[in-house]
């Protein structure tokens, strides 16, 4: 099926961005939200993400872009500034804010669930939505940590439901993961993953359920296991993030990771990702059991309380000009 119009539900982080980075490839998009306060909230997140995107543009077009090369606006080999300022300026006339769902979802061909990651939330704004979709369109969440099959019933279409994850600041990180649920039809899989490529994405197939999807399952682990050998005195920061750039190549260990992400987050990580079921294979939880949550948890908690919020406050794990 060839998607024309995409509906985002929730213009939160990532529902504007979503929503953006599809309006800038030229769909048509419509966020639904579902009050006036939410409009008031979106509209200025859709402005900044604005800036962020003509900003990139011109550190892309600058003399040194390797490092600021923003694969979701452009390709480095056909880069044109002029014709991504012009993708710019289209976005803003091609995004519609719409608070009744029967009207935002009227006709579309994929709806992008990016509400809040609460179960009861998810659950109700499903229930709400199946009886208005359209039988043709294709709903996708945005969840990261909860499973597209705890949810399947309520979407009237389980063959046309799974996820698609993105990752925050997608103009930068431009990775799709698309996970199927058992009901997903392969057709609608395909569909997704072409979707995905189509606004700048690297579509990642993820076959069958897993949380954490590919990039989680593999960095949650190793951030931890990092803050592990620190909270533990084991040594500083410095010479973890080295052991791990110096000795793989890597360009960042966890200690510059948590401090680009934020201390904040780096805090929700250690207390959420502990409880998400299925997370952690078997092995890696054993693995993990003698790991020191509570002192992790004490540790990143000092630094929110004393403004070391990562990077973007000036100082974190490392201290920035
Ligand atoms: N923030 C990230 O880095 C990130 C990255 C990838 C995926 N996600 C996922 O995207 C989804 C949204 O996250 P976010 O960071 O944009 O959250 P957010 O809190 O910034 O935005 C949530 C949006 O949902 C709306 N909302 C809240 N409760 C609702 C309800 N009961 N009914 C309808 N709408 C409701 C809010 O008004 C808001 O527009 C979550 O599932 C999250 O796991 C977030």
């Amino acid at each position: 099926m060839e998607i024309k119009k995409v509906v985002v539900a929730g213009g939160g982080v990532l529902g504007s961005q979503i929503a953006f980075q599809a309006a800038y490839c030229g769909y048509d998009v419509t966020i639904w939200l579902r009050s006036e306060g939410s409009i008031t909230r979106t509209r200025p997140k859709l402005a900044s993400i604005r800036r962020s995107y003509l900003e990139a543009v011109e550190l892309m077009s600058g003399r040194d872009p390797l490092g600021n090369w923003c694969r979701g606006i452009a390709d480095m080999d056909n880069f044109s500034k002029y014709e991504c300022l012009e993708n710019i300026e289209l976005a803003g006339e091609k995004i519609r804010l719409e608070l009744d769902l029967a009207k935002a979802v009227e006709n579309a061909d994929i709806v992008i669930e990016s509400v809040a990651e609460d179960v009861a939330a998810k659950t109700e704004f499903y229930r709400t939505l199946a009886p208005l979709l359209p039988k043709k369109t294709i709903l996708a969440t945005n969840s990261s940590t909860l499973l597209p099959s705890a949810f399947e019933k309520f979407t009237g279409r389980s063959d046309k439901y799974l996820a698609l994850h993105f990752a925050n600041t997608i103009w930068k990180n431009n990775t799709a993961e698309v996970m199927a649920q058992p009901k997903t039809s392969q057709a609608v899989f395909d569909d997704v993953v072409r979707f995905a490529n189509s606004i700048r994405m690297v579509a990642l197939p993820v076959m069958k359920e897993k949380p954490g999807y590919l990039l989680n399952s593999m960095l949650v682990p190793f951030l931890l296991s990092g803050l592990d050998l620190y909270v533990n005195e084991v040594s500083d920061p410095e010479s973890i993030d080295k052991a791990w750039t110096l000795g793989t190549g890597a360009p960042r260990g966890p200690f510059q990771i948590f401090d680009i992400v934020g201390i904040t987050t780096a805090y929700n990580i250690v207390q959420q990702y502990q409880k998400v079921p299925g997370l952690f294979s078997p092995m890696l939880r054993k693995m993990m059991l003698p790991y020191n949550f509570k002192e992790m948890e004490k540790v990143l908690k000092k630094m929110i309380d004393e403004g070391r919020l990562g990077k973007s406050s000036g100082e974190g794990f490392y201290k920035y000009e």
